[in-house]
């Protein structure tokens, strides 16, 4: 007989978000359980867990249960400053842990990590499929992060403009993001890609959008005027609060977001006080369309 879960279940909103209580990701997990949070991810697209105060090796670990690690292809390259007037670094890979992207802002910073909607790193060939955030340190009030179902935002299109989108792929430049205004080393090429605006999930087989003005900069069948037009229409349209969650962090709070169906805003509103935290991200695979029909 199945052993009984352990795990519970709190839903945010009917659409997107659920926390999970019952697991502790300080300890080795069994793979019943493993799966378990795999699911209830893909059912919510972003979970989050509570007193969850894992070191940087449990978080590795925790991590690796659901596929290899990414290193992020500024690792390495944000803490030796080039040139003069670079801003202060708001996330960089640590030194002794490539895969660990440590999230920084303080009074010094001029910008904070992840401040405008994107998918992390979905420039590149393989996107991250995953990624698993802990914040460290947090300021009294503020500095929640939104979450946002594309999902949600792909079947609230009329049935016309999901036919007239599905044959349609996009460029997504990491320069848009890394390359420009930023604290990373923007002398620097980071990854571009072609991928298709509407996304077909590995797993669970929905339909999603996969664009964010973060990073994605033309849609490549459409002449300039036509696909700056529609892009501003689709920026706007996954900015629509009924596809969002938002959660409020508190010491040791975990968020593992589902890259491919979902995008993210970290809301910076706490300067000039300090947020830390440490991302790792899950290896994912090439993005495509595949029709429902
Ligand atoms: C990010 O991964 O974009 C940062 C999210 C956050 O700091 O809340």
């Amino acid at each position: 007989m199945p052993e009984q879960s352990r795990l519970v279940v709190k839903k945010l909103t009917p659409t997107i978000g659920a926390e999970i209580s019952g697991a502790d990701l300080t300890q080795p997990l069994e793979s019943a359980v493993v799966r378990e949070i795999e699911e209830i991810l893909f059912d919510n697209q972003v979970v989050f867990f509570r007193n969850q105060p894992m070191t940087l090796e449990q978080q590795i670990r925790f991590g690796k249960y659901f596929g290899d690690l990414y290193i992020h292809p500024a690792a390495g390259k944000t803490t030796t400053p080039i040139g003069e007037g670079r801003p202060k670094p708001y996330a960089s890979a640590l030194e002794d842990h490539p895969e660990v992207i440590k999230i920084y802002a303080d009074e010094k910073s001029v910008q904070a990590a992840g401040e405008e909607w994107h998918s992390d790193v979905m420039s590149e060939d393989k996107p991250p499929m995953g990624s698993i955030l802990r914040i460290d340190e947090l300021p009294s009030v503020g500095g929640d992060t939104l979450f946002a179902s594309m999902y949600a935002a792909y079947e609230a299109l009329s049935e016309p403009m999901k036919r007239f989108l599905e044959p349609f792929t996009a460029v997504q430049d990491g320069m848009k993001t890394y390359g420009v205004k930023s604290a990373f080393d923007n002398s620097r090429q980071y990854p571009r890609s072609e991928h298709p605006i509407v996304r077909t999930h590995p797993v669970t087989g929905r339909q999603s959008l996969f664009l964010s003005s973060a990073f994605t900069t033309r849609i490549v069948q459409l002449s300039p005027s036509e696909s700056d037009a529609l892009l501003k229409f689709l920026f706007d349209h996954v900015k629509n609060s009924l596809f969002q969650c938002r959660f409020r962090w508190e010491k040791d709070s975990v968020a593992f977001w589902d890259n491919r169906c979902t995008l993210h805003q970290a809301q910076w509103d706490y300067f000039p006080h300090r947020r830390v935290g440490y991302r790792v991200q899950i290896i994912g695979d090439k993005p495509f369309y595949r029709s429902g029909q």
